[in-house]
């Protein structure tokens, strides 16, 4: 089996004395893309927080390459450059152009070339489409756009797993196909990616893996083939058949 990228190990996490993750578990391992489904408010937002370090943990422990991340350690910038994050708003800098706002962290946090990081951000930009769009600034560019242009910023730190949270669900419907295929492509590379979203069709496509959270817990995980088909427990049960309903 190919190494453990991402170990939880019983995190718990709270808010306001309320228990807002309760126990989780959680390997994923190099190259596996994991999906999380669930409903809203069961906690997957505040789980990818966790992981990055964003939010503390009250309990357990979360280990990127077997070294634990934790918020206010000395090694946490470090880590957290390994751990790539994409939300459902891109909050691009609008002062700043499209390859500007991707050149920033990798020149300025890893000090790396500038000819070198723009060489490389002309080809991600490529990547996804937007090879014309490097003198743009956020402003001049759709929703989809802008979302392509934040997972370029992302890849371009390099990091070991990619994390993305949910993020076509601010777009127009006809901007989601085109984020959603960047997505694939890097499963097709062979990325190491942790996805919350709600699009049932892509999750079946894409993931090697389906979690299912319900409040709080890791309530079932099994491959898409099996969970969509016949999911084990009541409560996926009545998940999917609310989306069946729904769409
Ligand atoms: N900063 C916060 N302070 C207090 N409660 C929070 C905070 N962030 C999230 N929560 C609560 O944690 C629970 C899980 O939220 P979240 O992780 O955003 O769920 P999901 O992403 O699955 O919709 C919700 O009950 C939410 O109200
Ligand atoms: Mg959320």
């Amino acid at each position: 089996m190919s190494e453990e990228v991402l170990t939880l190990r019983g995190v718990v996490k709270e808010f306001d004395g309320k228990t807002i993750l309760d126990g989780i578990d959680l390997t994923i391992r190099q190259g596996e893309v994991a999906v999380i489904i669930g409903p809203s408010g069961c906690g997957k937002s505040t789980l990818l927080r966790c992981i990055n370090a964003l939010e503390p943990i009250r309990e357990g422990e979360i280990l990127l390459q077997g070294e634990p991340i934790r918020a206010g350690a000395k090694n946490l910038p470090s880590l957290r450059q390994k751990i790539g994050m994409v939300f459902q708003s891109y909050d691009l800098y609008p002062h700043m152009t499209v390859m500007e706002n991707i050149t920033l962290s990798p020149r300025k946090v890893q000090k790396r070339d500038r000819r070198e990081v723009e060489r490389e951000a002309a080809e991600l930009l490529a990547r996804v489409g937007l090879s014309d769009k490097a003198e743009s600034y956020p402003r001049q560019l759709s929703g989809g756009q802008k979302q392509r242009v934040a997972i370029v910023r992302m890849l371009i730190m390099q990091p070991e797993i990619l994390l993305f949270d949910e993020v076509t669900a601010a777009l127009d419907p006809e901007m989601v196909r085109e984020v959603l295929d960047v997505m694939l492509e890097l499963a097709h590379q062979g990325r190491t990616m942790l996805i919350v979203t709600h699009e049932m069709a892509f999750a079946q496509a894409i993931a090697h893996r389906i979690i299912f959270m319900d409040d709080g817990r890791i309530v079932e995980e099994g491959t898409p083939g099996q969970f969509f088909t016949k999911p084990q427990t009541k409560r996926a049960q009545e998940f999917l058949d609310r989306f069946r309903f729904d769409t």
